[in-house]
């Protein structure tokens, strides 16, 4: 007779991306059966390449856009380009898969009765009035602007899963992610730690911003997983939204200087205009997922940087070609 496995059936949508592979990684390794659904937007195999092979993981060509008839018991929902230079590069797909991704989703864990967590973001609050973030901020978001395809669309997202929840009783997970990073991050996205270890590996100078004054926070992508799969976790009572991200600032003078020491590079500086929606400052409250998640970040900015950067040297980054052909 056959034996059924008491393992989980665990779905990673956007599993090929940067948070999703790590994810994957994981989840696997706590004994789960991993599904990993991607259609390689701005993920890649080579981040899961080394998965491929274990029995209890699988992968699926597939776009979120369009309905998915898998039995799983758990969903975590992280399909959607993440930095500006991707999710502008097709507007109207960004849109599309936040709210269509949701509700297709969303539609598969009503159907399956899984549990299902979105990765929601900081963009939501937009541009913000109070600092630091809580919960219960509405945000400041221009639903009109370059970057409401990704705000609005999140938001939207998380409005269907609290409407699925009232609605049809599902179990939802709602998880707001700040500024996470690590290796497996896109080299060339635009975003300030990737920029300063490329830049800094090329020995080129490192690019700041008005007076590298303003502040920011950095989550390393292993500590953001474990407050992902925690946050799964909880009771059906907590649904979040949860603020996920470190709450250490630092300058991005700071973080210029702390790349360079970490790549042993020679670059210097340079200064540059402030582009004129630059918030001076990004920091998550995060005494919520404390509370309900038992969870601070671990790993200090050093050592995440020093880990991202050996990853950087090797040989897959420079085997990472497709960002340039959105930039
Ligand atoms: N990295 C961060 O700092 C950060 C911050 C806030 C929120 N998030 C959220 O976390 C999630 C993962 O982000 P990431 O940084 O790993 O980005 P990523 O771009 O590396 O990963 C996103 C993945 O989704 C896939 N994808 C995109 N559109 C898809 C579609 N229509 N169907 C199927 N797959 C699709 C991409 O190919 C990619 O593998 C995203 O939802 C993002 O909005 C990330």
């Amino acid at each position: 007779m056959r034996k059924y496995s008491i393992r989980k059936r665990v779905l990673v949508t956007g599993g090929a991306g940067f948070i999703g592979s790590h994810l994957c990684e994981k989840l696997l390794a706590a004994g789960n059966d991993v599904l990993c659904v991607d259609n390689f937007f701005t993920g890649t195999r080579d981040n899961i390449a080394h998965l491929l092979g274990e029995p209890h993981f699988e992968l699926a060509r597939h776009d979120v856009t369009f309905p998915l008839y898998v039995e799983v018991d758990e969903i975590y929902n992280l399909a959607c380009p993440a930095a500006p230079v991707h999710y502008q590069y097709d507007p109207v797909q960004t849109t599309k898969t936040s709210v269509h991704g949701a509700i297709n989703m969303l539609g598969l864990a009503k159907r399956v009765k899984a549990k299902i967590l979105q990765a929601s973001t900081s963009e939501v609050y937009g541009d913000p009035q109070v600092h630091p973030q809580r919960e219960d901020y509405w945000g400041h978001v221009n639903p009109i602007g370059l970057r409401a395809c990704y705000d609005e669309g999140k938001r939207c997202a998380e409005t269907l899963f609290f409407d699925y929840h009232r609605q049809h009783r599902l179990r939802i997970k709602v998880a707001r992610i700040f500024n996470t990073y690590g290796p497996r991050m896109h080299p060339n996205d635009g975003r300030v730690v990737s920029n300063f270890i490329v830049q800094a590996l090329a020995g080129e100078p490192l690019t700041l911003y008005g007076k590298g004054a303003q502040t920011r926070s950095f989550c390393y992508v292993d500590d953001l997983v474990d407050a992902l799969i925690r946050l799964m976790a909880t009771p059906d009572g907590f649904t979040g939204p949860v603020n996920l991200g470190n709450p250490a600032e630092f300058t991005i003078s700071d973080l210029a200087q702390l790349v360079i020491a970490a790549t042993g590079s020679k670059s210097k500086v340079v200064f540059r205009p402030l582009p004129p929606d630059d918030p001076l400052q990004r920091k998550p409250d995060i005494s919520l997922a404390e509370q309900h998640l038992s969870w601070r970040p671990r790993i200090p900015l050093d050592e995440g940087l020093r880990r991202t950067v050996a990853y950087f040297r090797g040989a897959e980054a420079a085997a990472l070609p497709r960002v340039a052909a959105y930039a």
